[in-house]
């Protein structure tokens, strides 16, 4: 379209997961087949800020798409509440005068739901911006997939198989605890295909008695091993209906004072939830009288080469990005939709979480296979 050569940023932010670079790779040599030349920002919003930039070429974006991690770094920072020499200030402006400084045309910000309300009030000063969602949770909404989701989830159920056999010889309960604070794709998912006996997502609060009862049927029924895959944000029925509370209490609250309180019992109950899987295999073992172990995942779910999906997936956004920018099409999250993508804009996706519908296919397959939900 325009006769200009086209200069675009990319950054990285929020937490980093499998097929970055392989999306790095799919913006950066599509726009170099257009003509355009390509900067990349380090760590997330805060290399835009600082001015850190990695040269992105032929040479920088070869042997990368197989990667893990992002060769950009990447940061929680964000653009309006960043922490500089011990303050937390508004660095817009500051972006916008290096946007001007670099002679940008757009900013392609990869990440997952923050970034998407990060790059929306990017967009709302006045930037270019496109988005690229990414996330081991899967969680953005408005798009089919996100690129990492592919590759934890066969790392996740990978581990489910083997702890399987560690859990049948020893003839205990092995509790899984899986990311996802506030979406069980990644647990469900991995609880399907790795055979779990128990799945509990945040989705679906659950009775501790419920879970203890179904293992102990399959005790009775003569296998004395069980399996529960278990999500970060999974909590009780009582936890649940505190949380909510405190939420209410916060939305409803009007005053400085009774948003203070409100945040102070909300972080409260978030420091109790922390020891939850623990807790949750103790209450099993005295309820069932098995032996229980817990495993916790951890960051390995979101480290190492992505698998073909993944990087299919982020090879097919990261080139549709760079279609977008040669379009001048600009403010939109790039979305999964079928084969093909959607630009989606940037106020429909901003604060959507995806969350597993309590009625989805996965919920209803598991029960129909006789997988116990907690509920
Ligand atoms: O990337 C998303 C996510 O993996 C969540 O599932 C997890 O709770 C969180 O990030 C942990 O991230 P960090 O400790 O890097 O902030």
């Amino acid at each position: 379209m325009g006769n200009k050569i086209k200069r675009i940023g990319i950054l990285t932010a929020g937490g980093d997961s499998p097929g970055l670079n392989a999306a790095i790779r799919g913006v950066g040599k599509s726009a170099i087949s257009y003509g355009m030349e390509i900067i990349g920002f380090r760590d997330g919003f805060r290399g835009l800020v600082e001015n850190r930039r990695l040269k992105l070429d032929k040479s920088t974006l070869a042997g990368i798409l197989t990667v893990g991690g992002t060769i950009l770094g990447t940061s929680r920072d964000k653009p309006h509440r960043m922490v500089i020499d011990g303050r937390t200030k508004d660095m817009t402006e500051v972006i916008k005068e290096n946007y001007k400084k670099w002679g940008l045309d757009c900013v392609v910000c990869l990440g997952g739901g923050g970034t998407q309300k990060n790059a929306l009030r990017l967009k709302q000063a006045g930037l270019n911006v496109i988005t690229l969602p990414k996330t081991i949770d899967n969680d953005v909404g408005l798009t089919d997939a996100t690129f990492g989701f592919a590759t934890a989830l066969d790392i996740a159920t990978d581990t489910l198989d083997r702890l399987h056999s560690t859990a049948h010889s020893h003839h205990r309960i092995i509790v899984a605890e899986i990311m996802g604070h506030r979406a069980g794709w990644l647990t469900l998912g991995a609880g399907i295909a790795g055979g779990a006996d128990v799945i509990l997502i945040p989705e679906i609060p659950y009775n501790v008695e419920k879970i203890a009862e179904a293992i102990r049927r399959r005790s009775r029924s003569g296998t004395n091993f069980s399996i529960v895959a278990v999500a970060e944000g999974a909590m009780s029925r009582d936890d649940a209906r505190a949380f909510a509370a405190a939420e209410k209490k916060l939305d409803r609250a009007r005053t400085l004072h009774d948003k203070k309180e409100a945040k102070i019992e909300l972080a409260t109950l978030d420091v109790r939830h922390q020891g939850n899987t623990m807790r949750l295999a103790k209450q099993l073992e005295e309820l069932t009288h098995l032996e229980s172990r817990v495993t916790i995942l951890g960051y390995v779910q979101r480290g190492g080469t992505p698998c073909a999906a993944d990087r299919i997936l982020a090879t097919r956004l990261g080139s549709a990005a760079t279609d977008l920018i040669e379009e001048e099409h600009y403010g939109v999250m790039v979305a999964a939709r079928g084969d093909g993508t959607e630009p989606v804009p940037l106020e429909k996706v901003a604060g959507k979480r995806k969350v597993v519908p309590v009625d989805h296919s996965w919920v209803k397959t598991a029960r129909r296979v006789g997988t116990c939900l907690g509920d």
